[in-house]
């Protein structure tokens, strides 16, 4: 069984764009681990979210990890923007571009840690060469460009074979989308540590009553701790 920490990361995607700052202040005094922050182009995914204006400008509200999901292509032009603007891990999609090995160096280089993530469609193949360029893999659980859509089942055994590959190593392996009290004790048994999760720590909640993003996140928890205890 996974012994590992298993740490939740909401994904601002789904908090109130109007009060971002507050958001992710609100939501890491409810218990958050880190902060995702979903940057999308229009291009590489078909909606279009935050650049590093917004990161700079939510930075001095998060006291933890601001974790940095590039759907964006092409990626290398914009890895310094974003480590200036205060990221803590940038991760970029293995399918948005030719040169996975020299983004990963780049981001890196930018003294960020390097995070690569793959869409449901694609295989571990070329992952596995690249598991001592990275410090993160993340598995979509969704096909990447909007919150609240629903789970794919199929990447739950993407996730075991990944932990297999990684081995002794520490990189952590991430699950985003979908991510809720009913499926994330599926990825956590099978080896995933930390889960993004928009909908479900965010829905019912707000800035004036954060209480919720708590017992949200606290539904995530016990869901797979409550497994852990049975295995
Ligand atoms: C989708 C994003 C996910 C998404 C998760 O492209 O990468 O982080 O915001 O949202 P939920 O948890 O609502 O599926
Ligand atoms: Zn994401």
């Amino acid at each position: 069984m996974n012994e590992r920490k298993i740490l939740i990361a909401p994904s601002i995607l789904a908090a109130d764009f109007a009060a971002l700052g507050a958001e992710c202040a609100a939501v890491e005094a409810q218990g958050a681990d880190w902060i995702h922050v979903d940057v999308m182009d229009g291009h590489y995914v078909p909606n279009i979210t935050f650049g590093p204006a917004t990161c700079a400008a939510i930075r001095p509200h998060i006291s933890g990890v601001m974790d940095v999901h590039l759907m964006i292509a092409p990626v290398d032009a914009y890895i310094e923007d974003f480590a200036r603007a205060g990221a803590d891990i940038i991760t970029a999609h293995l399918e948005a571009g030719p040169h996975i090995h020299r983004t990963l160096q780049a981001i890196r280089g930018a003294g960020c840690k390097a995070g690569l993530a793959i869409n449901p469609g694609t295989s571990l193949d070329d992952v596995v060469y690249l598991l001592d360029m990275v410090d993160l893999v993340c598995i979509m659980t969704v096909n990447p460009g909007f919150g609240g859509q629903s789970f794919i089942h199929a990447q739950v055994e993407k996730v075991r074979h990944l932990r297999d590959f990684i081995g002794d190593r520490p990189v952590h392996i991430q699950v985003d989308g979908g991510v809720t009290p009913e499926t994330a004790p599926l990825v956590v048994e099978a080896g995933a540590d930390v889960l993004v999760a928009g909908s479900a720590v965010f829905r019912g909640g707000s800035i004036t009553n954060p209480s919720v993003y708590g017992d949200n996140i606290r539904a995530i928890r016990t869901s797979f701790e409550r497994v852990r205890c049975m295995t």
